[in-house]
């Protein structure tokens, strides 16, 4: 049900070309502010964006945007200027109609689920956004263009999803991908993009593990050591709490230990510029420890807020 008592459908509408997207929201969003009444202000939109293959962390965004905003619109699209390997990007999960089944189920009124030509109708495309010096390193180093492809892509979305008509418009980005989400926050500001980005904290399993959308490919011994990811952050965090070092080395050295894991990066960083913040001495008010290691064939990611030192 709609905060203004209308029952939602169950199955979202599923729209594919930008045209259609326009319309439904346009629709949707003059419906909304007919409940609404006059003077009740603007009806939001809220739009998230994802690849698919979705699962609960996605539809924790989903039901958030639906708790905020009139009218809720999920993305899916696997977009291929973001992956380096062509062999990551073909074994990227596509599981459409379990997609729509869970977004019914959060609430969601539109699924924009587009082709490579309705996002590219040019090819390839000429012009793109560069993610510069937070786009290169931890994540950016290991993956290189990811960062600029995902941007690009993000720009669209955010532009393909604006309304077209007077409303006020939100949209929403998981924090596991903490320097996603840092870049898409700079590019907004960078760029005057007219949307106010909402991150979401991490969903996790009863055992820590974070989710994502690769975690169907580890194995079950496999899964079971990368629990030493979320177990680490963990420790760090209870240390920062509790005023004691950090010990970075340590940290990396509980993971090396962990048989199948493959450490890339461990560090501490400040969440908004990426850089380094390093284990001793202050900590800016916000500190973000991230890491990233490969388990079997799945590379995982993770992080965990630190409280500031006094
Ligand atoms: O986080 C993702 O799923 C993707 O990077 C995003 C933001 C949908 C862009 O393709």
């Amino acid at each position: 049900m709609t905060s203004t008592g209308t029952p939602r459908p169950a199955t979202p509408l599923l729209v594919s070309t930008p045209a259609d997207l326009r319309s439904a929201t346009t629709a949707l969003l003059d419906d909304a502010r007919t409940r609404r009444g006059a003077g009740a202000g603007h009806p939001s939109l809220g739009l998230v964006p994802t690849m698919g293959g979705l699962h609960e962390g996605h539809a924790t965004l989903a039901r958030t945007a639906r708790g905020a905003d009139d009218v809720v619109v999920v993305s899916i699209f696997v977009n291929p200027l973001q992956f380096g390997d062509q062999a990551d990007l073909d074994r990227y999960p596509r599981t459409l109609d379990d997609d729509l089944l869970l977004l019914g189920a959060c609430g969601v009124d539109v699924v924009f689920a587009p082709s490579v030509e309705d996002m590219y109708p040019g090819g390839e495309p000429l012009v793109r956004l560069s993610a510069g010096r937070m786009g290169e390193v931890l994540e950016g180093a290991a993956r290189p263009g990811h960062f600029d492809g995902m941007l690009t892509v993000v720009a669209k979305l955010l532009n393909l999803g604006l309304p077209g008509t007077a409303a006020d418009y939100r949209a929403y980005f998981g924090e596991k991908d903490a320097q996603q989400l840092a870049l898409i926050r700079r590019m907004v500001l960078d760029l005057n993009v007219p949307v106010r980005i909402e991150g979401v904290p991490i969903v996790r399993d009863a055992d820590g593990l974070a989710l994502s959308s690769r975690n169907r490919f580890l194995g079950a011994d496999e899964r079971r050591a990368a629990l030493v990811l979320s177990r680490v952050l963990g420790d760090l965090r209870a240390r920062a709490r509790g005023g004691a070092p950090l010990d970075l080395e340590a940290a990396r050295a509980e993971i090396t230990a962990e048989g199948g894991v493959d450490l890339d990066y461990l560090e501490i960083v400040d969440p908004s510029s990426f850089a380094p913040v390093g284990d001793r001495g202050t900590r800016p008010a916000s500190a973000l420890a991230v890491v990233a290691a490969r388990v079997g064939a799945v590379r995982l990611i993770d992080n965990a807020f630190l409280p500031p030192v006094g």
